[in-house]
């Protein structure tokens, strides 16, 4: 049977906490909480999943659903476009269950506002008519775990923010932790590779899972056609700079970024609407995915004016 690369991803993703690797924190404690709320026999608090893209938020949240035995229901937040859908969900929810909302952040105002009385007292207010005439009847909701998660921590609002019991903060994976999830995906999908293949890997995954699991099976593709059985170091540096991606982990679209700030406006502070239009990618795109990692890396500065490369970079450029 040929398994295709979506059903691969998602047996990659571990079901379970002892499958988990990386995030140490993070894990000791929703591994507590969990535990807590077994032997007390209440529901866990709502909780609140934040970090960067690519980290696994999604996993982790099921993660949780499945160690708790409870059922998950997987929205988001702009899918949410008015009071009603989320009112759709709510009220299809059971006992117990833990409602997903990914990019939380970006829930409309006014459902925002509906989802308090929810999550608060499981109840959910509903206006009937319209004008002098209207009138507010409460529905009583079953008790249930909302997890919301949010690469933009810092863009939730006070009042939500406040309604979460448990905030889980994720950050990027250090490189032994990269390694281990690579060794454990090529386990998985039966790929023999060795440990400093694995590291060169884990070197250039930007800190992502997501990253490191799309380039195991990238290497793996150019080891196949290439007649090595096993991907050694050099086989995955190799299939690395065929991929065009450097020691570093910068890509094409990375190096073009910073060939518009270095060549293209000769080190001036640039705007994000002017790197946008420059690199045909999208604002959300370039702060999200690309900006965080060239700015870790030390690679560019943000200034009030605009983005900046620093000597770094240009330094790279002389190369
Ligand atoms: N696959 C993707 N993320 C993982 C993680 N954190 N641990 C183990 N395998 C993974």
């Amino acid at each position: 049977m040929n398994k295709g690369d979506i059903h691969i991803d998602a047996g990659l993703r571990p079901k379970f906490l002892k499958d988990y690797i990386g995030q140490r924190k993070v894990r000791e404690q929703i591994k507590l909480f969990i535990e807590a709320s077994k032997r007390k026999g209440e529901l866990l608090d709502h909780v609140l999943i934040s970090g960067p893209p690519g980290l696994g938020k999604t996993t982790l949240a099921q993660i949780i659903a499945n160690e708790l035995g409870r059922n998950i229901i997987f929205t988001s937040g702009p899918i949410l476009e008015k009071k009603g859908d989320l009112a759709g969900i709510l009220s299809s929810l059971e006992e117990g269950d833990i409602l997903f909302i990914d990019e939380i952040h970006r829930l409309n105002p006014s459902v925002e506002e509906a989802l308090y009385p929810a999550i608060e007292e499981f109840r959910l207010d509903i206006v009937i008519g319209k004008g002098s005439s209207s009138r507010t009847v409460s529905i009583s909701l079953p008790k249930f775990t909302l997890i919301g998660a949010t690469t933009r921590a810092g863009m939730l609002t006070s009042p939500l923010l406040s309604r979460f019991g448990i905030v889980l903060n994720m950050d990027y994976y250090d490189e032994d932790s990269l390694k281990q999830i690579i060794k454990r995906s090529a386990v998985i999908i039966g790929i023999e590779i060795s440990d400093d293949a694995a590291y060169e890997i884990a070197k250039r995954s930007r800190g992502t899972p997501r990253n490191a699991n799309r380039l195991l099976k990238r290497v793996h593709d150019y080891a196949v056609v290439n007649g090595r059985e096993t991907i050694d170091k050099d086989t995955a540096v190799k299939a690395l700079t065929f991929l065009g991606i450097d020691e570093d982990g910068l890509d094409t679209t990375d190096r073009k970024y910073l060939d518009v700030l270095i060549n293209k406006f000769n080190c001036r502070p640039v705007g994000l609407n002017t790197i946008s239009s420059a690199l045909s990618e999208s604002k959300n795109t370039i702060e999200e995915i690309i900006e965080p990692y060239l700015l870790r890396k030390g690679y560019i500065q943000k200034t009030h004016k605009g983005r900046i490369p620093t000597e770094k970079a240009v330094k790279k450029f002389e190369k």
